[in-house]
């Protein structure tokens, strides 16, 4: 009889406990309601499911990328399900671009809650092949692109006591062979929201930066080759990544507990533990790794 009341009061304790945890996870699921959500790069993968996810949960959205007509397809869709939703056609590289971006959603909603530096693109080539534009332009897009929005949003950030989000990547933790670009920029991208975090520390300021690893989406077909032009196909088998419906969720959840970093993938925890730890065996198990990519420029 004892060790049956004990059990009950366990029971009772853990269902307590679950009640206020799906409680706890309701009022955050709450906390988007209404806020105002820039996203940029949101006309595919990553971006395009964070639009969507935001904009289900009550979000108003304000999103941009550089194809007009994959944007409006996705503000259509989120019209659809009710959702509320601005777009504008933004180039990320374009210091005045990523103003209007931010004028847009002022003019459209007064405030700004979030903002999700998301666009970016990506490369393959070796460094001694490359030409330098393409680092040019996956600098400006990704590292410059983040630093316009950023700085044109966060006076309505601040006031808000907002967050401010950086997609960054597993290669912004680790240097990746043949994405010399596309590493530099991430790592840049980590640099200037680590100082952000820290410049404005008192204020409330919330800056989150998210490390996906590998996942499903657009990005190795629009890939820069040497040359600058796309690489127009994965070398990688896209099925057996992460969905860009995980990433969003993951991001998603991290903005509701104002996290500083999340790394994604276990592959990509796994590259962080073991760079921390024994980082010249990680270089040799990356340029391993990479070397066996179909096409791999280097062997
Ligand atoms: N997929 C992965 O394996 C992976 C891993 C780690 C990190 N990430 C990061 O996740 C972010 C999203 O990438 P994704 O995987 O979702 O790739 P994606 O499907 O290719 O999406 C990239 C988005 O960025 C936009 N974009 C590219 N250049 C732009 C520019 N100059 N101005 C404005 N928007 C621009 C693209 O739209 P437009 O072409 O219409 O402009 C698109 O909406 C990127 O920052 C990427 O580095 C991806």
């Amino acid at each position: 009889m004892k060790h049956f009341c004990k059990n009950k009061l366990f029971t009772n304790k853990v269902k307590y406990l679950l009640f206020i945890r799906n409680y706890c996870y309701h009022c955050k699921k709450n906390k988007v309601k209404g806020k105002v959500v820039v996203i940029t790069g949101a006309s595919s993968g990553i971006g395009k499911a964070l639009a969507n996810l935001f904009a289900n949960n009550g979000s108003k959205v304000v999103i941009g990328a550089r194809n007009h007509h994959n944007l409006m397809e996705v503000a259509e869709e989120i019209r659809l399900s009710g959702g509320e939703v601005v777009f504008m056609q933004t180039d990320v590289s374009n210091e005045n671009d990523c103003k209007n971006l931010i004028v847009t959603a002022i003019d459209s909603f007064g405030t700004i809650d979030i903002l999700i530096n998301n666009a970016g693109i990506s490369m393959r080539a070796l460094f001694e092949d490359v030409d330098l534009s393409v680092i040019k332009k996956l600098m400006d897009i990704n590292f410059w692109g983040t630093v316009y929005c950023t700085k044109y949003a966060l006076p309505y950030l601040l006031k808000q006591k907002g967050s401010v989000v950086g997609v960054s990547s597993v290669a912004g933790i680790k240097g990746l062979p043949a994405r010399t670009g596309y590493s530099a920029s991430k790592f840049a991208m980590n640099g200037f929201m680590q100082a952000l975090r820290i410049e404005n520390l008192k204020k409330g300021l919330h800056v989150l930066v998210a490390f996906p690893g590998f996942t499903a989406s657009n990005i190795r077909n629009t890939a820069l080759n040497a040359d600058g032009s796309m690489q127009g196909e994965s070398p990688r088998d896209e099925n057996s990544m992460m969905t860009a419906d995980e990433v969003a969720l993951h991001i998603y959840n991290a903005i509701g507990k104002r996290k500083n970093k999340i790394i994604l993938t276990s592959q990509g925890k796994l590259t962080n533990l073991i760079n921390h730890f024994f980082p010249d065996l990680l270089d040799k198990m990356v340029f391993n790794h990479m070397a066996k990519e179909p096409d791999s420029p280097f062997k």
